[in-house]
């Protein structure tokens, strides 16, 4: 049978290990994909650097149009990250008639539901394994594996980068800008670091993550997102103390009222498996009605795993070239008619519980009094705790572990607790999850 013939752009740390793995596994790969998958040619900016792979046979471009409009191409796949001209290249190669692999999370959160429809109009497959959770196959595991279950919720270390840092500062000590910088030398973080610890790169996969799971069209733009950069050493500890870990988790959640979208650190019982995911591992758990809960574990983020995605979609790809389009699994697990118009909830209306960490002058009745304002909101403790004085000696720090409750609740006595005298500066907030099943 004839090879699928592959046009590559961007030949980055995923674009060079996406040629190294179909070239290392070409036998292997053509077995399960019934044909050869081909590099026919690959664009990038600057294409006269040594290459650790073989470009005897792939022609060399600094024109990326030339990519989607090669009469030879079957497959674009596409590896220069960004939204602008990633989108127009797309868009272009579906007009061409050309299937897409993408491993750009950006460009599927934020133009996803574009791109579909002019997919869909094309008849044409656009795919996109890489684009969360780096080599774990989450994508397929939700859309197909998954696919009788009603899934309940879903919660996710899902950015390498931002786990490597909370790892490092947890056992190491190490100082929060050193670890970045490991990490974008690593070739892990995103051009802009920014969209790693800032939870923007999580977002965009956990938007992604959430359509599949619950039937829904992309919303990235509803999805709550706070980073880790105002997580603290002292929270960390306190954590550990208290049996719990400090994770950078988005979460996605079924409930009555709509669905909760949200990335940010989380508190999770240390016994949790997914506790215990450090580095720049990924771990997604899955919550299905009938399966119950499923963990799904690997590397995030780096050449290879992420190559090990693409390629599993080149192999998709090439496999059901011949089928007809409306027996294909569809972009977003459910028919593009059988989307749900389910509201994604604004934060104030998620529920959860938090831990709240406050300095507070060592002054009688200052804890009743935020007990009283708590107890005002409906809000329960499970834990109240004095810490040893801090180093102006003049306040303590007071830990706080609350029952379930509205974040809309939690924000009004948050307010009142930061407007006693006795309490000094800011209360920190981390939301806890217990991800029982
Ligand atoms: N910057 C991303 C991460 C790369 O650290 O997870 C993989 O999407």
């Amino acid at each position: 049978m004839k090879s699928v013939k592959v046009g590559l752009l961007g030949l980055g740390t995923v674009g060079g290990a996406t040629v190294s793995v179909l070239q290392r596994n070409a036998e292997e790969i053509q077995r399960r994909a019934g044909r050869g998958i081909e590099i026919a040619i690959a664009a990038a900016r600057d294409v006269s650097k040594p290459y650790s792979f073989d470009t005897s046979s792939i022609e060399l471009s600094t024109d990326l149009q030339v990519v989607v409009d090669h009469p030879d191409v079957d497959v674009v796949v596409e590896l220069i990250g960004g939204t602008d001209a990633a989108l127009e290249l797309v868009l272009q190669a579906i007009d061409n008639g050309k299937h897409v692999v993408t491993a750009n999370k950006a460009l599927i959160a934020k133009h996803g539901n574009e791109i579909f429809a002019a997919a869909q109009d094309k008849g044409v497959m656009v795919v996109f394994e890489a684009a969360v959770a780096g080599g774990i196959p989450i994508i397929k595991a939700i859309r197909e594996g998954l696919a009788g279950n009603q899934i309940e919720w879903l919660a996710g270390i899902i950015n390498g980068t931002g786990n490597f840092i909370l790892t490092e500062m947890r056992d190491n000590g190490s100082d929060f800008a050193d670890v970045l910088a490991e990490a974008q030398r690593l070739g892990y973080a995103e051009a802009d670091p920014t969209f790693d610890v800032e939870g923007i790169d999580a977002a965009h996969k956990l938007t992604i993550l959430a359509s599949i799971a619950f039937g829904i069209p992309l919303q990235f733009e509803k999805c709550y997102t706070e980073g880790i950069g105002h997580i603290t050493r002292d929270d960390v500890e306190y954590a550990e103390a208290l049996g719990y870990r400090i994770k950078h988790l988005g979460v996605a959640r079924r409930t009555e009222k709509g669905i909760e979208l949200r990335v940010h650190p989380t508190m999770i019982p240390e016994r949790c498996l997914i506790a215990n995911v450090d580095g720049v591992m990924n771990a997604v758990l899955v919550k299905g009605d009938a399966v119950g809960p499923t963990l799904y574990y690997g590397a995030g983020a780096g050449g290879e795993p992420t190559a090990s995605a693409v390629v599993a979609d080149l192999v998709d790809v090439a496999r059901m070239l011949t089928a007809n389009p409306e027996n294909r699994v569809p972009h977003l697990a459910f028919q593009p008619d059988g989307l749900a118009d389910i509201p994604v909830l604004p934060i104030e209306e998620i529920e959860t519980a938090y831990y709240l960490r406050m300095g507070v002058s060592d002054k009688p009745g200052v804890l009743a009094e935020v007990i009283r304002i708590l107890a005002g909101q409906g809000i329960g403790i499970e834990v109240m705790l004095q810490k040893e004085p801090n180093d102006d000696a003049l306040t303590v720090p007071v830990i706080i572990i609350s029952h379930c409750v509205c974040e809309g609740q939690m924000d009004a006595a948050i307010g009142r607790i930061e407007a006693l005298d006795a309490i000094q500066g800011k209360v920190t907030r981390i939301r806890l999850e217990t991800l029982d099943a």
